[in-house]
């Protein structure tokens, strides 16, 4: 693909990412006249009937979920017989992205992501759907400044790749960190309590910057999935506490009826079990600066109430000047 080629209504530029049966790329919607991100699925998920057919239901069940903490996906449908969603484009990159460098983060970071995702799945929950794929790459910052908004994304797409051929087998194993025994056992048997242990494996990886199977190949990973008690995460990381270790753990029980029931269960759980969970108890809320700076976040305000100052300062002027 060059740097702008036409594809159906979008212009496509320079590609962001790709996973093991899709590419996404930086777009132009020309009608819109916006900047999205548009995914191009592999031709093998179309190439039937029933492969169609499955991708329009799952998409379209996946694009009516509207919700601050879910990529949103404009459209979706098949173009020159190539299977594609438009979505938000998202600044901030992913969640994989900060965790590349191998190092952990902060437990107000971490705590973020785990309640803002756990309200995506408990959201699409309630519309009777399961992600199947909670990852690190399908974890989103909304904005690449300042923000930590999260948002989840990829909604049914899990169905929709079945067993669809991979385009690249090396990035199949980034998928697989993050799988339940259950569903290692088999697709049907994922339940609400799949999403749970991956999640809990999002977790183990963002305290520890590991992940708790990591293998030479593929089938030693989901050997150990299914058969191995997971490392203790203080092993890595002697920072955890043992409270927020049993979290941990619980979340990644090889049976899903030991876990927590619910995606907002872990990450409240998680919460509770913060050595200062006062830090973490604060959603969106402005920490003060020394504890700003403790939790790595950034102490500078921001532009926009510099301007309001200025703004008021002005109008102070004005009036005294009116008074004279
Ligand atoms: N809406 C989006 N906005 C910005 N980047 C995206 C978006 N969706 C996907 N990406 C990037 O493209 C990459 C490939 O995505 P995908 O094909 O879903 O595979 P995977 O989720 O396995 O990485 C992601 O890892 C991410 O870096
Ligand atoms: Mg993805």
């Amino acid at each position: 693909m060059n740097q702008s080629t036409p594809f159906g209504p979008y212009t496509l530029h320079e590609m962001l990412g790709e996973g093991g049966f899709s590419q996404v790329y930086r777009a132009q919607d020309r009608q819109r006249r916006e900047t999205v991100a548009v995914k191009l699925l592999h031709p093998a998920v179309t190439a039937t009937e029933e492969g169609r057919q499955r991708f329009l239901r799952e998409v379209e069940a996946a694009r009516r979920l509207r919700y601050r903490h879910i990529v949103p996906v404009y459209a979706a449908g098949i173009n020159d017989g190539r299977a594609f969603l438009a979505m938000r484009l998202m600044r901030g990159g992913t969640l994989a992205q900060r965790l590349a460098a191998g190092r952990p983060l902060d437990n107000v970071a971490a705590a973020q992501v785990m309640r803002h995702t756990a309200r995506a799945l408990d959201y699409a929950r309630g519309y009777g759907i399961i992600h199947r794929d909670v990852k690190p790459s399908n974890i989103f910052y909304a904005e690449a400044h300042g923000s930590s908004h999260v948002c989840l994304g990829d909604f049914g797409l899990a169905k929709v790749r079945g067993l669809a051929t991979v385009t690249r087998p090396d990035q199949v194993i980034g998928s697989v960190y993050y799988m339940s025994p259950e569903q290692v056992r088999g697709l049907a048997n994922t339940t609400e309590q799949s999403d749970v242990y991956s999640l809990g494996v999002v977790l183990y990886q963002m305290l520890t910057g590991r992940v708790p199977f990591a293998g030479q190949s593929q089938a030693s990973v989901l050997h150990a999935i299914v058969n191995s008690p997971p490392p203790s995460p203080r092993r890595y990381n002697s920072r955890i506490s043992p409270e927020v270790e049993r979290v941990v753990l619980r979340a990644l029980s090889k049976d899903p009826a030991r876990r927590f029931a619910t995606a907002g269960e872990l990450a409240a759980a998680f919460q509770a079990a913060l050595p200062d969970g006062r830090v973490a108890r604060r959603p969106g809320g402005r920490l003060p600066g020394s504890r700003r700076k403790e939790a790595g976040l950034p102490t500078h305000r921001r532009p926009e109430f510099w301007v309001a100052v200025l703004g008021v300062l002005a109008f102070i002027l004005l009036i005294l000047y009116l008074a004279g």
